[in-house]
């Protein structure tokens, strides 16, 4: 069926999609229309006029971003009408506007500014007085408001409205008077609220941090494309950078990471950069004090402490943890330092306990962010994105706006909760309770796709049999859940044409994983666009983390470190053997510190001593011979290190992170780093290099070159080939591309997770 229109727009013809706005469909064929009101993202709504156009046979002028494109329509965007309507309302909301573009931040940037340039009449009619009000009046302690700029178009009403949902600006008063204010008996807390400054066509609402800080046209660069280090969405994000200080922090669309959104956390968090309190040089403890160093002094003194307990202990007694919140290079390289330089697999990117696997071949999300709008159902369990992972909380409401069920299982009144088609509410441990109850639903109410089970899934006989005998009345009553809820998630799940399901990688109760896993093999929801399994990983590139290895279990690509072709291969690339025990995890290296079994710790990013059980870790640190702190500030940990290693803040490094849909980004420059302070990898690299190894690159892609030969699921990643948007490993397919979906490879057989042992709801 064909599914465009003709159109002629200024007299020439073109093929349309069907059904397209106006103002798209005239973009597409490279015609602007102005437009004040209008947002892609958002319902129209026809409130400046801005966009006013002739169509033929219409009796009087149209707004082009309310009107669909029709077959035969002839549009005029430039005819003598429609630039006199264009005129007119450019003419009218200047009326009120007071010009004091001189002083307003969004002067040089401002939509307002240039449709008058491009659409307005260039002088005016009126000389009547202008409103005057009291300004700014703040919103919120980051938004501010100057009322008489305001040019009424509700795009931050609506964004409250339609995409964060929580409805805390509005319109007072009436006539003339209008204004933009927030909702009585609330506060504009929303956590997106800074998107309202980015779409704000005009100054009215400028953020309180920015205001008065640079102009557009002393700005040092003003689009420095990099990705958010808050959170593991990897939010795109542009820097303006003014006197080497990131100055603010705008949105860069990437659709389907973003869709062009941020969260405030990522937007205003940013002066800790420019921070006077940041490491500039490297410290050495002399005489029991921590005391200045050039570069060359603390990388010989690392590596005569490490070669002495190296000597002295062996390589067990050395050990080190990654950032999260670091690139996928720094990971990498630190790893590779452990294995060849040290010869020991004492390496993590946590303190904390990491989750047993699941059954699944990666430990990743199966699905794509923008997947998720594809989705029929999907249920959350016990996870809470608008605090985790922000931006992920807008796309699931979208994926609600657009007809998808969500189920939320858990104790907390989530902000979904308000968009939920149920809410299983029930204590966390009994999550899993629940898990099992859906499993038990679906294998006795003859819900499971024997299909797919059949051809795809192994050893699923166990657990059939198993959830056949489920006392779903006793779980369901031990989760203090209704046993209808059960039969209709059940239901709604497992009828569903795509469903996903989203849970914490780490720190769900145990079994919950696997538990959900069973279950969406059992209704086959994997492996398809809308169907997925998100184990939702928390910190910024925990994700890379784990693919390039800087786990103490598994070596780059995920590879286990008892897989014996998998070590040869990457001692055949790196010149060394790999040693084949699995090393301490970050807990246990602690653990085995406060044994006094630790000689070396290695610490990036990381301050136990700043955390909430300071007094256990303090005991453990106290007995390392040697703690090395690489860090951005002198934390409490860093205080009590022996070498203290000044890396690079958000901004003023490269590389790559992954985020939690498997897309690996790419970072870049704003600022200089503070100082004598160095990128991350190039100190580790310096550290690999004094201790012999071979650590020969000369930039961070050299590093990421290595990745894509050490780890077979980022194999043929290049920064070219990731661009401006990133690409989702595996990057197998035959054109190049990435993988939105991961097992969607009909051959590709699933093994179930063994059942919960000792199981008390199964009948006798
Ligand atoms: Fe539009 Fe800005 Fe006024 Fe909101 S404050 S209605 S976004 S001009
Ligand atoms: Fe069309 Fe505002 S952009 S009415």
């Amino acid at each position: 069926m064909d599914n465009t229109v003709k159109v002629t727009i200024n007299g020439r013809e073109y093929q349309l999609p069907k059904g397209m706005i106006l103002v798209d469909a005239a973009k597409l064929v490279g015609i602007d229309i102005p437009v004040f009101c209008y947002h892609p993202k958002m319902k129209p709504v026809g409130a400046c006029r801005m966009c006013l156009v002739e169509i033929e046979k219409a009796p009087k002028l149209q707004t082009a971003c309310t009107t669909p494109v029709a077959d035969g329509m002839v549009v005029r965007t430039n005819s003598p009408r429609a630039i006199a309507g264009q005129n007119a309302t450019i003419e009218f909301l200047l009326l009120n506007h007071p010009l004091d573009c001189p002083v307003c931040d969004k002067g040089g940037e401002c939509p307002l500014q240039d449709n008058t340039f491009g659409y307005g009449r260039g002088t005016s009619r009126f000389a009547e007085m202008k409103r005057h009000f009291v300004k700014p009046i703040p919103l919120s302690d980051k938004i501010l408001l100057d009322r008489e700029r305001c040019i009424m178009c509700y795009r931050c009403v609506r964004f409250t409205r339609e995409i964060a949902g929580d409805e805390t600006l509005t319109v007072l008063e009436r006539g003339s008077w209008s204004q933009i204010g927030v909702m009585e008996g609330r506060t504009f807390d929303s956590p997106f609220s800074g998107n309202t400054i980015e779409i704000c066509p005009v100054g009215a609402l400028t953020s309180s941090l920015y205001r008065f800080r640079a102009r557009p046209w002393d700005i040092d660069v003003k689009t420095v494309g990099t990705v958010c280090s808050l959170c593991p969405v990897g939010c795109n994000v542009n820097l303006t950078v003014r006197n080497n200080e990131i100055k603010r922090i705008l949105s860069r669309e990437n659709t389907p990471v973003d869709d062009g959104w941020l969260c405030d956390r990522g937007r205003f968090t940013y002066q800790f950069v420019a921070s006077p309190d940041r490491l500039t040089q490297p410290l050495i403890r002399r005489n029991g004090e921590l005391q200045p160093a050039t570069w060359d002094e603390a990388i010989v003194e690392v590596r005569d402490r490490i070669q002495e307990m190296l000597v002295k202990r062996g390589p067990g007694a050395i050990a080190a943890v990654a950032s999260p919140k670091g690139t996928n290079e720094e990971g990498y390289l630190l790893q590779k330092l452990m294995r060849t330089a040290i010869g020991t697999n004492n390496v993590d990117y946590t303190l904390a306990a990491h989750p047993p696997s699941t059954p699944l071949r990666f430990d990743a999300a199966s699905g794509s962010i923008v997947g998720l709008e594809r989705a029929n159902v999907i249920i959350l369990a016990d996870v809470n994105p608008i605090v985790e992972q922000p931006v992920l909380d807008l796309r699931l409401k979208k994926a609600a706006d657009r007809g998808a069920k969500i189920v939320v299982i858990g104790p907390e009144k989530i902000d979904l909760v308000r968009y939920a088609a149920l809410w299983l509410k029930t204590e966390r441990e009994a999550v899993v309770d629940v898990a099992h109850a859906l499993l038990g639903a679906v294998v006795q109410g003859d819900l499971v796709r024997g299909d797919f089970v059949q051809n795809r899934v192994r050893d699923a006989e166990a657990v059939l049999s198993w959830a056949a005998k489920l006392d779903l009345d006793a779980l369901a009553s031990k989760a203090e859940v209704p046993r209808e809820q059960i039969d209709a998630v059940a239901q709604l799940y497992a009828g569903a044409a795509n469903a996903s399901i989203l849970f914490r990688r780490r720190s769900s109760p145990s079994g919950l994983a696997d538990a959900l896993v069973n279950l969406a093999l059992l209704c086959g929801q994997i492996g398809r666009t809308g169907a997925g399994v998100y184990p939702l990983v928390a910190e910024t590139n925990e994700q890379g983390m784990i693919d390039v290895g800087a786990v103490p279990d598994r070596l780059p690509g995920q590879r286990s470190i008892s897989d014996v072709e998998a070590r040869q291969a990457l001692a055949d690339l790196w010149g060394r053997p790999v040693p084949s025990e699995p090393g301490l995890t970050g807990s246990e290296m602690l653990a085995r510190a406060r044994d006094g079994g630790l000689s070396v710790l290695y610490l990036i990013g990381h301050d136990p001593l700043g955390s909430a059980d300071a007094a256990a870790v303090r005991a453990a640190l106290e007995r390392v011979d040697v703690l090395i702190v690489q860090d951005i500030f002198l934390t409490e940990t860093a205080k009590q290190a022996t070498i203290v290693l000044p890396g690079c803040a958000f901004g003023e490094k490269d590389g790559t992170y992954t985020n939690l849909e498997r897309r690996i980004q790419r970072l870049q420059v704003g600022v200089k780093p503070r100082g004598e302070a160095r990128p991350d990898w190039r100190i580790i690299r310096d550290v690999g290099i004094a201790l012999g190894g071979d650590f020969d690159y000369q930039t961070s892609a050299d590093v990421l070159a290595e990745i894509a030969l050490a780890a077979p699921i980022y194999h043929g990643i290049t920064l070219g080939r990731l661009g401006l948007h990133g690409l989702q490993w595996p990057r197998w397919a035959a054109d190049g591309s990435g993988s939105e979906s991961l097992y969607g490879n009909e051959e590709e057989s699933f093994t179930c997770a063994p059942v919960a042992a000792g199981e008390t709801s199964v009948r006798g």
